[in-house]
């Protein structure tokens, strides 16, 4: 009797376990993150449409999610919001904390984050650039949730493999990262670079809100960048040991690579959406977290640096 009771209350307990967590592993994620932003898309539209050429009198802020749920916070936090159109990347310029801040929505992936970075930095003329979003764990230690303060970048897809002959079989390991092309202010031509730190001042006020406040869980750690979703445990830990990388996403480096170009101060800030060297959990909802997060670093940068 005991047992029948025991299990009926199991049941019970798995029918009331949400939705999400039982059907959504990383294979539906795409989906699940543009369902989740679907409704956002109305208020969006309904912003007013900026008329003329952006014009602020100091340089603004501009910060940066790919998706709905990685800029809606953001937006919903600018007062007297004006939208503005490049290319169909949408912008939404207003002021925080009485200080110009632009939003963009960049699109999911690098060459979407190189585009809409390089237009926003001719459009607005940027005084510092913080790209944010979700990521995947590459740490067994982080917890969704959890966020990444970027004290480097680097793309995971930028290796020469080895050689291996016909027939030798796939060993991914097998490569030399090399990275890509940027612009070096000190010999004034592009090199190639492997990796991109972010701006001193930005890293130390994103450290400094982490410790003033326990609601967030912090780390500094390694964000690695591709057009790419790896599930595979073992290449993951690879990357992990041997790169150092805390987790993955689609633009932070990207971003990174054009502010590098351009000269302009940047950092990459990233919750966890999900780390499948855990589990197989995708909770797009953390897009809240990481941008309530940056929102407190760009008011303490405004205070403490840009009204000085
Ligand atoms: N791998 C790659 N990108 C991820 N993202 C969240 N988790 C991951 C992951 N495990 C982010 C990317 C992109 C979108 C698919 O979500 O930055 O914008």
């Amino acid at each position: 009797m005991k047992k029948f009771f025991a299990l009926i209350m199991a049941a019970l307990l798995l029918a009331a376990t949400p939705a999400q967590a039982q059907s959504s592993t990383v294979h539906n994620a795409d989906n699940a993150a543009e369902l989740a932003g679907a409704p956002v898309e109305k208020f969006y539209a309904s912003l007013p449409k900026a008329k003329g050429n952006y014009k602020s009198r100091v340089r603004p802020i501009l910060i940066e999610g790919a998706m709905n749920t990685e800029t809606e916070v953001l937006i919903r936090a600018l007062k007297n919001p004006a939208a503005y159109r490049e290319l169909n990347y949408l912008f939404v310029a207003g002021t925080y904390e009485n200080y110009p801040v632009v939003v963009v929505r960049t699109e999911i992936g690098m060459a979407n984050a190189a585009a809409s970075t390089a237009l926003a930095i001719k459009k607005f003329n940027p005084v510092a650039v913080i790209n944010q979003g979700t990521a995947g764990g590459h740490d067994p230690a982080l917890h969704i949730g959890d966020i990444v303060i970027g004290e480097r970048t680097f793309d995971q897809t930028a290796y020469k493999s080895d050689y291996a002959a016909a027939g030798a079989g796939v060993d991914l390991t097998r490569q030399e990262m090399r990275g890509a092309y940027a612009y070096d202010q000190t010999s004034g031509t592009f090199k190639t670079r492997k990796e991109y730190f972010p701006d001193a001042t930005l890293l130390k006020i994103a450290k400094d809100v982490a410790a003033a406040n326990d609601n967030f869980n912090v780390v500094t750690g390694v964000i690695a960048t591709g057009n790419i979703w790896l599930s595979n445990i073992d290449y993951i830990s690879f990357l992990h040991e041997t790169y150092g990388s805390s987790c993955e996403e689609m633009e932070t480096n990207a971003a990174a690579q054009i502010c590098q170009n351009a000269g302009v101060p940047f950092i990459g800030i990233r919750v966890l959406s999900n780390n499948i060297t855990v589990n197989k959990e995708y909770v797009p909802a953390t897009g809240t977290i990481a941008q309530n997060f940056v929102l407190l670093v760009a008011e303490d940068y405004i205070r403490d640096v840009l009204k000085k």
